[in-house]
């Protein structure tokens, strides 16, 4: 929770209020009222610099998620069972981590295997300044900047291969990547382009749209 300034002048306002009706003023009155000031009251630059550390944990949320399902998926049905999976449930996994938040999660790529998960506008430089910094070796860090709408913000944060688990299904073909997976994956994603990677690859990219007002509650 945050303290304000202004929360001396607030609360003896308040006590003028109680005193002038001579009513009790309920909790929910009182929060309301603080929320609105809070509207008011909070600045760009900290909206900002909360929405950085929140986008952060909304990604981390969303890939544990993933991660776990993937892993189940794998000790239950084998990698070929688990490209079925993927195909059926990663997308509605990251929506449910997005909808529990008013946010909208995405796990976006230039050589994307879902053509849903390519690059729209806005993230385009933002992923070739993540693949710049991983050539260079430069550690990628976290991003947040203002979308169009001047309602919501972007965050992005760079999604590199951690581990041969991965490259179990994007790994190079006949090699990390077994002939049967890599059949499963063609027949699922006739124009995948995920596959070749090495471990410490950028693979992707977290994009979270995150509207200020959902920023704002959480303050
Ligand atoms: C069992 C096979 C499998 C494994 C293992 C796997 N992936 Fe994937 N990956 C997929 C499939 C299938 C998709 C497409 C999902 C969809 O349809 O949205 C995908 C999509 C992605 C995407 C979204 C962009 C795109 O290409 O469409 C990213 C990012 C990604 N994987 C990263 C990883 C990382 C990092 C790991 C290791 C922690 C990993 N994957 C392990 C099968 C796998």
């Amino acid at each position: 929770m945050r303290m304000f300034t202004n929360n001396g002048l607030f609360l003896f306002l308040l006590t003028l209020a109680a005193c002038n009706t001579g009513k009790k003023v309920d909790k929910e009155q009182v929060d309301q009222m603080k929320k609105s000031m809070e509207v008011k009251k909070v600045g760009e630059a900290e909206i900002i610099s909360h929405a950085l550390e929140w986008g952060d944990e909304l990604s981390q949320e969303a890939q544990a998620s993933l991660m776990q399902a993937l892993q189940k998926a794998i000790a239950d049905k084998g990698t070929v069972g688990a490209v079925e999976f993927c195909n059926v449930e990663a997308l509605p996994l990251t929506q449910s981590v997005a909808e529990k938040h008013g946010v909208i999660i995405r796990r976006v790529s230039e050589k994307n295997r879902n053509p849903k998960n390519s690059l729209q506008d806005q993230e385009k430089p933002l992923f070739d300044a993540y693949a710049y910094n991983t050539e260079e070796g430069i550690t990628n860090a976290p991003n947040i900047q203002k979308m169009d709408d001047g309602e919501t913000l972007l965050f992005t944060k760079a999604i590199v291969i951690p581990g041969g688990l991965c490259l179990n299904c994007h790994g190079t073909a006949g090699e990390e990547l077994a002939e049967d997976t890599y059949e499963k994956i063609k027949s699922l994603y006739p124009d995948d382009k995920a596959t070749g990677y090495k471990v410490g690859d950028l693979r992707g990219m977290w994009s979270i749209h995150i509207p200020k007002k959902e920023v704002v509650k959480r303050m």
